[in-house]
């Protein structure tokens, strides 16, 4: 399979060629922003589940740091590792052939010092697997976002409803919604841009507003929550499966039951196995009668 595009003339989805060959790179993301092609990225956070999601043929695998959530079960990214995301990108780089693969830089794994973060995000290329990393904020990740990028780091941005930063926000809310805080995002999309950055999620932000910002922008913007102004879109996978079920974001479509089912099949195994009907001979391996009437 390949994250390639399809003739522009007929459509804006992902194909199966490119014509510059079958792995997506942050080259695939630049034409597909000048040509106009959508770009789709979804979460994975294990081998088999990256597997499935670069088969079907999605430009872009993220290993959010979203895996807090949906994996470990915390509240919030907080609590997020850089051994978590290693641990986790590695598997997931296993599982992906052509997929751009970024990872998320955990919460205080790039505030503290440009030095810190140059050496979390190389710990996520040499150690994760990861072709990109992806690290929250505007400004003031600027220095580091530069840094990185002149090590060879490519970068994707992150702004507007900024996970990490939810203590700071005072829940998960819709952000930039007066002129100021509209200005502000349109200036922050400007710097992570001209730092350096080969693109830029925004995730809960007013469409209008995410519109306005990609129509700036020469690199892609990648929407959550952002409206189908953005040049392409993120989901979690277990969201958009309907895996997830502890909060539905509004943003969210659900484009499978694979939860329910996941349920249903479980509780024909346990019924199955109570009643006897499994293990069948089909699932069973046989021996000799000879060697067992010689243990009697
Ligand atoms: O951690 C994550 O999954 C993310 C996406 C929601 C963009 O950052």
């Amino acid at each position: 399979m390949t994250g390639g595009f399809c003739d522009v003339s007929v459509g804006i989805q992902p194909e199966r060629d490119n014509g510059m060959g079958k792995k997506n790179t942050v080259l695939t993301f630049r034409q597909a922003k000048e040509e106009g092609r959508k770009l789709t990225m979804l979460t994975a956070y294990d081998y088999s589940t990256a597997k499935l999601i670069d088969e079907a043929g999605v430009n872009s695998i993220l290993v959010g740091d979203s895996l807090g959530n949906v994996i470990l079960g915390y509240e919030d990214t907080i609590p997020v590792t850089m051994e978590d995301m290693i641990h986790h990108g590695a598997a997931v780089s296993r599982g992906t052939k052509n997929a751009l693969l970024i990872i998320d830089m955990p919460f205080m794994s790039y505030q503290v010092s440009v030095e810190e973060a140059l050496k979390n995000a190389g710990r996520l290329m040499k150690e994760g697997g990861a072709d990109a990393v992806k690290l929250e904020g505007g400004h003031r990740v600027c220095p580091q976002i530069r840094a990185m990028v002149e090590a060879g780091i490519p970068v994707c941005a992150h702004i507007g409803m900024t996970p990490q930063s939810v203590n700071a926000f005072g829940g998960f809310k819709v952000q930039a919604k007066t002129e100021s805080a509209a200005r502000l995002l349109i200036e922050e999309a400007l710097a992570v841009e001209e730092a350096g950055a080969f693109a830029v999620v925004m995730e809960c932000v007013p469409a209008k507003l995410a519109a306005m910002v990609t129509e700036k922008l020469s690199i892609p913007t990648i929407g959550i929550g952002a409206g189908d102004g953005c040049d392409g879109q993120v989901l979690v996978y277990a969201d958009m499966l309907g895996m997830f079920s502890d909060f539905v974001p509004k943003f969210v479509k659900q484009y499978a039951s694979v939860g329910e089912t996941m349920k249903q099949a479980i509780r024909s195994y346990i019924d199955e196995v109570g009643s006897g009907a499994f293990p069948a001979d089909e699932h069973t391996f046989t021996i000799d009668d000879e060697v067992i009437d010689k243990l009697n």
